[in-house]
């Protein structure tokens, strides 16, 4: 089937090149014409391991084009996706929604009869009501359906997770619609991905619900790592004893310094804000938000409380920016609240980031970027771990000590053991476990 993918970034890049695997002959179309032409000489803009060998690959085999017409893309296509940011709206939390509309209204005068028109962005309940009406307002006699397929796709495995999907959720009632999704979805059913049918706002509520339930478990978790230093309890215990329970489970109970990211914060947001509009407010929602906002910043401060309270002119070096590991990204990073409750309290950041570093500078710019771990601990008087990189997992650590003016080393993702990390001379801190020997 020949498919278009309006909007090539991250959501669009990744499932057209994915599509385009399955077999289907794809174009994925942007406005940005310096995104086009370097994906037409396999420059990615984003970094996703797997992403350039796969779009290769299916350049290379005449399925995947790259372009900067809507007009000229969607010709032909039986079925075209809307793959445009929704980032949140200044002032009010809400999603913007204006590249949707905008995408929809040029689709309006372009898409041949017969067409499915597919939202893919995470969009508010009704979304797709609104972008079928513009449709029908300047092609009233046109056959087409809109269809919702919300992405559940984490950065940095988002191709793994594309081929082997723990479910596909297609939001339409309209039968033949239903069947151009099952064409597209077909190899997947190889491996069992059960494809589920709803209505339309179900699916589009589905996204947001999911989103804001996996929020909700880390959240969760994250308080009781809290209780658990209070308590002299083991936060990694509590979350495998609790996670063995099938009706828990046990993924996204790690502890941590809270959710980051392009999604959960955003779309927890965004599920509040449609909650509050409609007059039935989502309080675990609103209390984990709340609680979120608050850890990012209380996670500067343990870095602090560690140093003994005043950091005044003490070198701090952080590992790991981004939101999390192996990806570029440092949308909603915690590390940006960290670094400023650090900066605010007078101390000096250095850091180091296997691949963010780029994007950190630039929305951090009083942080002084190490190109080593062992370069940012140097003459540090703390060292604090933030994002759990694979290259820190099997630090030496005693060479970050010897590199180190003071002994501390905050683990905020707990991937050392507190024995082995004291045993290398660190006055070890992390989170939700008894092991904070101060003083
Ligand atoms: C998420 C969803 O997983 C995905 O389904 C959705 O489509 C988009 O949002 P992503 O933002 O890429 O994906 O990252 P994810 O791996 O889910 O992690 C989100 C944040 O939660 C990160 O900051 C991560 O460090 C944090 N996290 C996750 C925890 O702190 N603890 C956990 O147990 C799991």
């Amino acid at each position: 089937m020949k498919i278009a993918m309006i909007g090539s970034g991250y959501v669009g890049l990744v499932s057209g090149a994915c599509f385009a695997d399955f077999g289907h002959e794809v174009v994925c179309v942007d406005k940005d014409e310096g995104k086009i032409s370097r994906l037409n000489a396999n420059i990615m803009p984003i970094y996703e391991p797997g992403l350039d060998a796969l779009v290769k690959t299916n350049v290379d085999a005449g399925r995947l084009s790259f372009s900067t017409d809507v007009m000229q893309s969607v010709k032909g296509c039986g079925a075209i996706f809307i793959a445009v940011g929704t980032p949140s709206r200044r002032g009010d939390g809400h999603a913007d929604l204006s590249y949707v509309y905008a995408a929809a209204e040029e689709l309006a005068r372009a898409i041949d009869p017969g067409t499915v028109v597919v939202t893919k962005s995470t969009v508010p309940v009704g979304t797709g009501d609104e972008v079928e009406r513009i449709i029908r307002q300047t092609s009233p006699d046109l056959e087409f359906a809109v269809v919702s397929n919300p992405e559940f796709l984490r950065e940095g495995a988002a191709i793994g997770d594309f081929k082997r999907p723990d479910r596909i959720v297609v939001g339409s009632d309209v039968e033949w619609a239903r069947d151009v999704m099952r064409a597209i979805y077909r190899p997947l059913f190889l491996n069992e991905s059960p494809l589920l049918f709803t209505s339309r706002r179900s699916s589009e509520l589905i996204k947001y619900a999911a989103n804001a339930f996996l929020a909700t478990k880390i959240t969760f978790i994250n308080e009781m790592a809290d209780l658990c230093e209070k308590l002299g309890a083991d936060v990694q215990d509590v979350s495998r004893g609790i996670g063995l329970d099938n009706r828990i489970g046990p993924k996204f109970l790690h502890a941590g310094p809270g959710y980051g990211g392009s999604c959960f914060p955003k779309d927890t947001l965004a599920l509040l804000k449609t909650a509050q509009d409609n007059e039935t407010p989502v309080r675990v929602v609103e209390a984990v938000v709340q609680a979120n906002d608050l850890r990012k910043r209380a996670m500067g401060r343990k870095i602090i409380n560690a140093l003994g309270g005043d950091v005044r002119g003490m070198k701090i070096g952080l590992l790991g920016l981004t939101f999390k590991p192996n990806t570029d990204d440092m949308r909603d990073a915690p590390s940006i609240a960290i670094v400023q409750t650090l900066l605010d309290a007078g101390a000096i950041v250095h850091a180091h980031d296997p691949e963010g570093m780029e994007e950190a500078a630039k929305i951090l710019p009083d942080v002084v970027m190490a190109d080593s771990a062992y370069s940012a601990a140097q003459d540090a008087h703390a060292v604090a771990l933030i994002t759990e990189w694979d290259a820190y997992r099997a630090l030496d650590l005693k060479k970050l000590h010897a590199a180190m003016a003071g002994d501390v080393l905050v683990d905020l993702r707990n991937i050392y053991r507190p024995e082995e990390a004291q045993a290398a001379g660190f006055n070890y801190v992390s989170v939700g476990r008894n092991d904070t020997k101060l003083g």
